[in-house]
């Protein structure tokens, strides 16, 4: 282990050092840097957030998974300087595409880092997701920037998770934030995250909904803003269609670009590594640019985390 604690340990310095001059809780450390340690170590606070990645063609069993996490738990709290009992482990199995979660006994293990002078309840164990991705953070100041320069906003967030876009446009003084979120416990949390942050909830509307089905009824296009970023693949029990992100994208594009205003901006993201946009069949964009390049922070090196493109809406009638 002691090329990845040599490099963990030169990573977390120089990291460090950047997060502190941009005033971050939550940032990547480590991004599988080292083909031989294909981890991934994520900084929340005084928390790490490991996950082990399945080679390609790996099979494993539990006991290999236990092997592995206690060699780098010894090897990142030795390095680190931390506690054993503030590292949390995820498997990411590449082929099944289901992740494996230590699930601690102690129920809401829930804490709060800040980001860019707002704050956000993270959660590592109990949940799909911490409560704040980090390879959106400089997508959720963009769009903040966006709301800034545009009086009155009204943003629609679908597939809204934790709500950390709809915080950041509330915080930049959208009119109005509507957040679409199958799930309740998410949305609940992204409330919370709004009380956080003292921010009133005023015309903001928390809505769970299918995203699908929300998107198929008539609606007026009065939005200024719509933050576009389904799961990859998703069949909840609630859901009345599965949803595929490479199949369904068009329709989900086209419906959200025809709830714009003329001018309006669409900022679609998709964290599927194959994904190909089927721009042939867009209707309604002025313009459709792939915008990757300036939301991908600069601790996601390895590879993309996401792609993600800016639409703008016609003038034109749709
Ligand atoms: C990629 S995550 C979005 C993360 C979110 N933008 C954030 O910053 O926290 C996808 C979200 O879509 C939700 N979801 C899945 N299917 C949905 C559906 N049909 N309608 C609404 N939300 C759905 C999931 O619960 C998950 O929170």
């Amino acid at each position: 282990m002691l090329p990845f604690q040599n490099r963990l340990k030169k990573m977390a310095r120089h990291h460090g050092k950047w997060a502190r001059r941009q005033e971050l809780d939550a940032y990547r450390i480590y991004d599988a840097d080292l083909d031989e340690y294909p981890i991934t170590v994520d900084r929340y606070g005084e928390q790490l957030y490991v996950s082990i990645y399945h080679r390609r063609g790996e099979e494993w069993t539990d006991a290999d998974f236990q092997d592995r996490k206690l060699a780098y738990r010894d090897a990142i709290t030795e390095t680190l300087e931390v506690g054993r009992d503030q590292v949390f482990f995820k498997l990411r199995k590449r082929q099944s595409g289901t992740d494996q979660y230590e699930k601690l006994s102690v129920a809401q293990r829930e804490f709060t880092v800040a980001e860019n002078g707002l704050g956000f309840i993270v959660n590592l164990t109990d949940y799909l997701d911490t409560g704040l991705f980090l390879d959106h953070r400089q997508t959720r100041m963009m769009i903040a920037k966006d709301v800034q320069a545009t009086e009155n906003a009204v943003v629609l967030n679908l597939f809204a998770g934790t709500c950390s876009f709809t915080i950041y446009a509330a915080a930049a003084g959208a009119k109005r934030v509507d957040s679409v979120e199958l799930s309740k416990t998410y949305l609940d949390w992204g409330e919370r995250n709004l009380a956080l942050n003292e921010l009133e909830k005023g015309n903001h509307r928390f809505l769970q909904e299918d995203a699908m089905q929300w998107l198929k009824k008539d609606r007026n296009p009065n939005y200024d803003i719509v933050i576009l970023d389904p799961p990859t693949f998703s069949n909840s029990k609630r859901m009345r269609d599965s949803l595929d992100v490479q199949r369904d994208h068009v329709g989900l594009i086209n419906r959200s670009l025809s709830l714009l205003k003329p001018g309006g901006r669409l900022y679609f993201m998709t964290s599927f590594r194959k994904f190909k946009l089927a721009e042939d069949y867009l209707k309604g964009a002025a313009s459709v640019k792939e915008i990757t390049g300036q939301t991908v922070p600069p601790d996601f090196r390895k590879r993309k985390p996401h792609r993600c493109w800016l639409l703008v809406r016609t003038d034109e009638e749709a």
